[in-house]
């Protein structure tokens, strides 16, 4: 039995999936509510005979697709991509996203980043006014993590924000590697007054490879309820 939550991610899912047409090259997404858009895409090329070629976001992403029929490439191999679907942490009304949270953010922004249009799919929950309640996860390099945990923490004392924690994440006692072999510290900042400003300040430390701000790269939301219905946003 599907949980509301879980039919709020599919119904997003399945509404996304509309906007995905035979020949598409298409970016993939990773995290719970992307699973969903990747079975129900691997029902379309069953069913369908739907055509598409797909760069996931993650080795997970990648698995899954296989695993449900849909023809897997990679980023360099596409070249460029007519479309991603993706899910977050947050979504703003500009617009402006949170991801990260499963990790995967680094390749989720270079594949957003290489599409005609992003797509996000969400539950309502993920709406928010302001970012930043969501911990702000951030890709670093494992080489000299504590100075650049300590730079980060500087930088925070000068910024808009209302929290200064960090946490080094971690995964059954060890720290959490990226699909890049990278750490992530997590932010928890409560509040993100400039989102710009953040992003930009944050990628110029050495050391950090990517924040999990999404700004001004996604093109529409699918927001999706527990009652079934799915909204489009733009
Ligand atoms: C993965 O790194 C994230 O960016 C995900 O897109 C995000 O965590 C959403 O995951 P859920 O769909 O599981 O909430």
């Amino acid at each position: 039995e599907l949980s509301p939550t879980d039919i709020a991610k599919f119904v997003a899912s399945r509404r996304a999936a509309d906007f995905v047409e035979d020949g598409m090259r298409v970016g993939l997404g990773t995290g719970s509510t992307a699973a969903w858009l990747v079975k129900y895409l691997g029902r379309r090329v069953r069913d369908e005979g739907l055509k598409i070629r797909a760069v996931p976001t993650s080795t997970r992403t990648a698995e899954l697709a296989r695993q449900v029929g849909i023809e897997v490439i990679s980023l360099d191999e596409a070249g460029w991509l007519d479309l991603t679907i993706d899910g977050a942490d947050e979504f703003d009304p500009q617009l402006n996203l949170i991801k990260g949270g499963g990790g995967a953010h680094l390749q989720e922004k270079i594949v957003a980043a290489a599409s005609d249009q992003m797509i996000v799919i969400a539950d309502a929950a993920k709406d928010v006014a302001t970012l930043g309640a969501f911990p702000l996860p951030l890709e670093v390099i494992r080489f000299g993590g504590a100075s650049t945990r300590t730079l980060v923490e500087r930088l925070l004392a000068e910024m808009d924000v209302d929290g200064r924690e960090t946490s080094l994440r971690m995964a059954g006692g060890e720290p959490f590697l990226t699909d890049e072999g990278n750490h992530v510290l997590d932010l928890h900042l409560k509040r993100i007054g400039d989102v710009k400003a953040l992003s930009l300040a944050l990628n110029q430390i050495p050391g950090v490879v990517e924040n999990g701000l999404f700004i001004g790269i996604c093109d529409k939301v699918v927001i999706g309820f527990e009652d079934g219905r799915a909204e489009l946003r733009d």
